[in-house]
């Protein structure tokens, strides 16, 4: 009061301007820069007394706390200006996520959005919520997991778990009850994330075969259903050979119809046996197969042969049917026994499956002499020796 009647006396005294450098005013502080549109000043007075503190509130969705203090006509502020509230966590949904689609934390004007788990499905009419000045809005989104319509099956279908409460996850699996049937379709299905099954239903039938595709070949007959163990005709491609030599048959496999051998076309060649200690097979580089016409060269080993047992090295040549003219092979020198009358059967030794260079003490039938200088037997790639082992 004082002060008021003080301001009035020198408002008659002093300059306009002096005067007024004593009050502050509601525009001055909309007019400097620590304003900003989060403050309410709806309820504030347009002029202030020098000295006077005011609050200033926020609106709502903000808190601060905010005072301005009128100092020689000028404001002065303390305090923190007016921030968002937060609305805290917005809530975890059973069975789902959330993520913050915009705003920048959970205050006001930002939104959650929802997502179920893989399997899961949005029960609720929304997936979000917002942050309003009052709190979260709406109530928690609710997922609930996805569920495969029952199925039917045949009667002669054998099914194994649940049909009835089918969820996401869940798995079925067929087989037929009689032996003399299989399964036409999935041996298995489950129930997916959309809460559809995987695949269709499955059948049983009796045991029958399509008329297959061969690559590189042809089926003899037109296309047609076999039975159970009937022969499947097929002819390969010039060039191409049956990939096994016995022909097909409709044979019931690991509970499916299925042609055993699988029939098939291969482009002729010859192949290589695996080849063990005997000797070495020289082979152009990078080859792998060996078309008609190819040639390789086989060198034997010491105690082997090739072609005949005088013979250590061939050069053999694929034929135009996939098969080597000879067989790319050395075998093992081996004498047997033998084929002499003249030699005496009791007291020899085993004749048989000697190899090269082994010898053998033997002796002769009355009547007959080993040549002179002759002790033993020996075994030689032209076979025992001397020939004969025993003379008259
Ligand atoms: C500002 O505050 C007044 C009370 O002083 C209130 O009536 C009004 O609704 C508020 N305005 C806003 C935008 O919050």
């Amino acid at each position: 009061m004082q002060m008021g009647t003080a301001c009035v006396l020198l408002l008659w005294l002093q300059t306009l301007t002096f005067v007024k450098c004593q009050e502050c005013t509601l525009q001055q502080f909309k007019e400097s820069p620590d304003y900003d549109s989060n403050f309410n000043t709806t309820g504030l007075d347009d002029v202030y007394s020098a000295g006077k503190q005011v609050e200033v509130p926020c609106i709502p969705g903000y808190s601060g706390f905010f005072k301005l203090v009128c100092v020689e006509g000028n404001w002065q502020a303390r305090g923190s200006k007016c921030q968002p509230t937060s609305c805290g966590h917005p809530g975890n949904a059973r069975f789902a996520d959330f993520h913050l689609e915009n705003g920048d934390g959970f205050v006001l004007g930002s939104k959650v959005v929802y997502t179920c788990y893989r399997g899961f499905q949005m029960v609720s009419w929304t997936n979000y919520r917002h942050c309003a000045a009052d709190g979260w809005d709406g109530v928690l989104p609710v997922c609930e997991v996805q569920k495969c319509a029952l199925i039917h099956v045949n009667s002669n279908v054998e099914v194994i778990g649940d049909m009835t409460q089918a969820t996401f996850g869940n798995v079925l699996r067929f087989t037929c009850k009689s032996s003399n049937e299989v399964l036409i379709g999935p041996s298995e299905i489950y129930c997916n994330e959309n809460g559809e099954w995987s695949d269709v239903v499955p059948e049983c039938t009796g045991i029958t075969c399509e008329t297959p595709e061969i690559e590189h070949g042809s089926v003899r007959d037109a296309p047609r259903e076999y039975r159970e163990n009937e022969i499947l005709n097929f002819d390969c491609n010039s060039d191409y050979k049956r990939v096994d030599k016995r022909l097909p048959r409709c044979t019931k496999v690991g509970g499916k119809a299925t042609w055993s051998p699988t029939p098939g076309c291969k482009v002729i060649s010859c192949e290589l046996e695996l080849q063990t200690a005997g000797g070495t097979i020289h082979i152009p580089p990078n080859q792998n197969y060996f078309l008609p016409g190819s040639t390789l060269q086989v060198v034997c080993g010491q105690r082997y042969w090739i072609v005949d047992p005088q013979t250590t090295t061939a050069e053999v040549s694929c034929n135009s049917n996939g098969e080597w003219n000879i067989r790319p092979f050395c075998k093992e020198v081996i004498c047997s026994d033998p084929q002499e009358y003249a030699v005496e059967r009791f007291a020899a030794a085993s004749w048989a499956g000697r190899k090269l260079g082994d010898t053998v003490p033997y002796s002769c039938r009355r009547g007959f002499d080993k040549p002179s200088s002759t002790t033993m037997a020996i075994c030689t790639r032209a076979g025992w020796r001397p020939s004969p082992l025993c003379q008259s």
